[in-house]
């Protein structure tokens, strides 16, 4: 859903698929970048690893079923007896680096597919979270609208407390239809604009205290690696 150049979210999309080990049980994330990560490992299934799928939305799971990769639903992942999530690989619209030093693995911002929702459920489920991007996801701080998913009954009510916050929310309309985006969920996208967001953390926790809000956007302390694709190669930021 953004910038980068296709080769450099492949870089990103294969660096990361190869980190996955025989057994394992993956969590399988969306957007063009992890769409990469979700054909190279099918690649790998087919040579002959034994890997289970845990789709984070309706196309990472068309995507994954197509090449092969033996799918597992979230609550078959999780739970007494069941074999967890050892890792997961998703995308992301910004990623927070720091501003000076080395770049770090900071807070991201998701959902410009509507799919954050269930992209934290897998991705916090996960023991380890590689983060797929392209240089032009990388921000000293984050500032792009945070994505907030709410109850259609709640739209107003969730537009006015992220205004309270000092957010301005815009509904996110569909392009190929008259009227609103429709997440996978049945839920309202709002897209809320905070400028530069200084505490991540408490801008979090504020949104996930608000009625209606099903989930929101900031993934914050949930990024262990950042697999960035370049024009030459893979640049990997940890913690
Ligand atoms: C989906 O809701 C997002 O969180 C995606 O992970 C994000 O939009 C990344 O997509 P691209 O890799 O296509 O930029």
């Amino acid at each position: 859903t953004s910038g980068g150049s296709d080769a450099a979210k492949r870089r990103a999309g294969e660096s990361a698929a190869a980190a996955v080990d025989d057994g394992e049980v993956v969590g399988l994330g969306t957007g063009s970048t992890a769409a990469h990560a979700i054909r190279r490992l099918g690649d790998r299934v087919d040579a002959g690893l034994e890997v289970r799928g845990v789709p984070t939305s309706f196309a990472s799971r068309e995507l994954a079923a197509d090449r092969g990769i033996p799918l597992l639903d979230l609550d078959e992942a999780v739970g007494p007896d069941a074999p967890g999530v050892d890792l997961a690989i998703d995308g992301a619209d910004q990623v927070a680096v720091g501003r000076g030093g080395e770049p770090t693995a900071g807070p991201l911002i998701k959902g410009g597919g509507a799919a954050h929702a269930r992209e934290k459920l897998v991705d916090a489920a996960a023991d380890r979270l590689l983060v797929v991007a392209d240089p032009s996801k990388e921000a000293p701080v984050l500032d792009r609208p945070v994505p907030v998913e709410s109850l259609p009954a709640g739209r107003t009510a969730v537009a006015e407390a992220v205004r309270t916050a000092g957010g301005e929310p815009t509904l996110r309309r569909a392009e190929c239809k008259d009227g609103p985006v429709v997440t996978d969920n049945g839920n309202l996208v709002l897209d809320c604009a905070f400028g530069e967001i200084a505490e991540p953390s408490a801008l979090a926790a504020t949104l996930s205290a608000t009625p209606g809000v099903v989930e929101h956007g900031l993934f914050v302390d949930l990024a262990d690696e950042v697999h960035v694709g370049t024009e030459s190669g893979v640049r990997v930021l940890t913690r």
